[in-house]
């Protein structure tokens, strides 16, 4: 982890009350762009590129994971030039991204399941992921074709399958072992959720890591989320008192 600039900004907020772990349902992009009378994707479009600006701000203040919604699992029901869009944007911004995740020192990391996802977008993905295996700053994960229910489905099937092969005992089943074959194994869980455009649910995003997650909501969407608003989630966050089901530290 990079070490923060205490004399930069969100200064008044030390290192140690800062989230470790950010994680964010980018939502609303379609409402800004309706707002303003544009198409749907000029948001997604916009979006994009406040993806990068929050990124490399994220990494600048010393945060250790930043993990973006970026296609849910349910997002393919949406009209299928709205998500051949989406692909071709997320292929051009997995590309143009490997200066600036290189720059910054970034590990990437993808979230979600393969199937379904283009080859030629997977391609790409894969060699920026590959290209910044040896990074040693912030954890960058994307998840594309995410599900939280899925993703636990598949960790039961890989567990049952152990257990199958007679390499594990059921009796032997910890919390450690379901957290171990979830596509965030050995990462730790967000300290902090964010989410754009108000709504108050969380869409199937990392329903297991999310347990004692703080979160935050902002009426802001995504395309309008800038320095301001996420130094006010961060804020927001190191005022919290969190008791993971204990009581105050009183002392
Ligand atoms: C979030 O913005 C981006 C994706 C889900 C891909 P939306 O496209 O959901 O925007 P709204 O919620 O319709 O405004
Ligand atoms: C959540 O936003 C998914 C992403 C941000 C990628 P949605 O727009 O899909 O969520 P709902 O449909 O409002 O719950
Ligand atoms: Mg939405």
């Amino acid at each position: 982890m990079l070490p923060a600039d205490a004399a930069g900004p969100l200064s008044d907020v030390p290192p140690e009350r800062r989230p470790a772990h950010i994680a964010m349902i980018m939502d609303g992009n379609g409402r800004w762009a309706q707002r303003r009378g544009l198409p749907r994707v000029e948001g997604h479009q916009r979006g994009a590129a406040v993806v990068r600006e929050i990124t490399e701000l994220c990494s600048d203040l010393g945060i250790g994971q930043l993990t973006l919604y970026c296609l849910s699992s349910e997002n393919w029901k949406r009209p299928a030039d709205e998500i051949s869009f989406l692909m071709l944007l997320l292929k051009q911004y997995i590309i143009d991204e490997r200066e600036p995740i290189m720059r910054n020192n970034l590990r990437v990391r993808m979230l979600g399941r393969r199937a379904a996802i283009p080859d030629h977008v997977l391609e790409e993905l894969d060699k920026t992921i590959e290209m910044s295996r040896g990074n040693t700053g912030m954890w960058l994960n994307l998840a594309i074709n995410y599900g939280g229910r899925g993703e636990i489905v598949d960790a039961v099937r890989a567990i049952a399958g152990r257990v199958r092969d007679g390499a594990l005992q059921p009796e032997d089943i910890t919390e450690d072992t379901v957290s171990g074959h979830l596509y965030t194994a050995g990462l730790a869980d967000p300290d902090l959720l964010v989410r754009t455009a108000g709504e108050m649910r969380v869409s199937n995003f990392l329903l297991w890591q999310i347990s004692y997650a703080e979160i935050w909501v902002t009426d802001r969407c995504w395309p309008e989320f800038d320095e301001s608003a996420l130094h006010e989630a961060i804020r927001a966050y190191a005022a919290r008192d969190r008791r993971f089901g204990g009581l105050p530290d009183l002392a």
